[in-house]
């Protein structure tokens, strides 16, 4: 009978510690997957939007497609998950490769969270939700942009900056106001252009008009997702050296376009970089990082505090490097900014993109890289670009520096 018992006890806390196994290995199991594709019940790219502190992010047109897992995060390049400049590589359904930009490092994010309830005289612990009820967004959104004049800042700025006078701001965000949502829209502006204004510049000069900018997809939470334009122009430098010349001959096209093509707006890029220019297989190029613009209205009555406004500005020899004076850019209606800055990715002292020029090329063109010290260090840059430019597209059609193959192509 005891030997009964004792039996019939030693299968129970068999059986417990059984259930206690599973019980264990279920939950590291669990917890291992949260942790490697987080909450399993949505798709993990949803974890990276921060949707919860919405209307403070940048909107909400990607999210049924990201939620439906229309977007998901492309496993062949999980290691870029782990970069700290916060891109991630994605894929659609239909197989094409997509960028989703958190479009800051956490630690920016995190900043600007923590100011946020201070920032609208909110309570400590402010929700992002209670940004509905503040009314002085437009106010907020010129001072972002503002670029004192009479008292210009010492040091560089970031973000966007719209001058002279910042009230033609709404004339500028017409293309990425939707009339449903003002109030929800204008807080996601002022998110932007206080954390970065991409999203903004890719709807005013969309790709679909023919700017180079990555194609827009939409934004989510605090993520934004644009077409994969191919790769930096840093990591092409192995390329035919006539590649480079097509490519440069679209950077100088870009830097007029920039300056020249909207018919109300200037388009100065601040950060001009082999990085941040991408080329795909067809030499055609995407400007992708597209956070530092001073905007210029063209169209603007100019006050007394600006007497100089019909004159051009040519950069002067502020230092080496990208140095520039948004002061004066925003003093004159027109300045030679984005064609010094192409020249000098092309053929400044930095890496330049077309050095060496081939013997050859040095042999039967001399004049070629006589043009280019002149668009760095010359005067009139609008004329010499121009030139260049015919140049360029000259010798893109003589095949002993393209070959054979292309020009017949061209052609063809
Ligand atoms: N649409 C795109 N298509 C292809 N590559 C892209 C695209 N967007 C970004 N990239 C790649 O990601 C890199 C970083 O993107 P981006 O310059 O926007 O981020 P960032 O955080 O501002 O980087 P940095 O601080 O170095 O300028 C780019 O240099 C480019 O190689
Ligand atoms: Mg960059």
């Amino acid at each position: 009978m005891e030997e009964k018992i004792y039996k019939t006890m030693f299968l129970r806390r068999r059986f417990c510690k059984r259930v206690a196994l599973v019980a264990v290995v279920f939950s590291l199991a669990y917890c291992l997957a949260t942790l490697l594709l987080g909450d399993i019940r949505t798709p993990r790219v949803m974890s990276l939007t921060d949707l919860n502190r919405c209307p403070a992010c940048y909107g909400i047109s990607i999210c049924p497609e990201l939620y439906s897992s229309q977007i998901i995060l492309d496993w062949q390049t999980l290691p870029s998950m782990f970069n700290a400049k916060n891109i991630f590589s994605g894929v659609t359904k239909s197989d094409r490769r997509v960028v989703l930009k958190k479009l800051a490092h956490n630690w920016e994010l995190n900043e600007f969270d923590s100011k946020l309830c201070k920032e609208f005289n909110l309570k400590r612990n402010c929700k992002p939700i209670q940004l509905l009820n503040v009314t002085n967004f437009d106010e907020k959104i010129i001072k972002l942009v503002e670029y004192n004049l009479t008292w210009p800042d010492v040091e560089p700025r970031k973000g966007l900056v719209l001058c002279p006078y910042a009230y033609s701001v709404y004339d500028l965000l017409v293309p990425v106001l939707t009339k449903k949502k003002p109030a929800m829209d204008m807080i996601n502006i002022w998110t932007m252009l206080s954390i970065n204004p991409e999203p903004i510049i890719i709807q005013v000069i969309p790709k679909s008009s023919g700017w180079p900018v990555p194609a827009y997809a939409g934004v989510c939470g605090r993520l934004e997702v644009v077409a994969y334009e191919g790769e930096s122009l840093s990591s092409l430098t192995h390329i035919p050296w006539h590649r480079k010349l097509r490519i440069a001959k679209k950077i100088l096209d870009a830097a007029m376009d920039f300056t020249f093509k909207h018919d109300r707006f200037r388009f100065y890029l601040m950060d001009w970089s082999l990085d941040n220019i991408v080329a795909n297989d067809k030499d055609e190029i995407t400007f992708v990082d597209l956070e530092d613009f001073v905007v210029l209205d063209k169209h603007i009555s100019p006050g007394k505090d600006l007497p100089d406004w019909y004159q051009r500005y040519g950069r002067e020899a502020l230092g080496p490097g990208f140095t520039f004076s948004i002061e004066n850019m925003c003093k004159h209606h027109l300045s030679d900014h984005n064609l010094w800055a192409a020249c000098y990715i092309l053929a400044g002292d930095d890496n330049p993109f077309l050095y060496p020029i081939p013997k050859e090329v040095q042999t039967s063109r001399p004049h070629f890289d006589r043009l280019l010290n002149e668009c760095l260090n010359g005067i009139d840059r609008f004329k010499t670009i121009t030139t260049l430019q015919h140049l360029i597209s000259d010798m893109l059609s003589d095949e002993k520096i393209v070959g054979r193959d292309a020009v017949a192509n061209m052609i063809r």
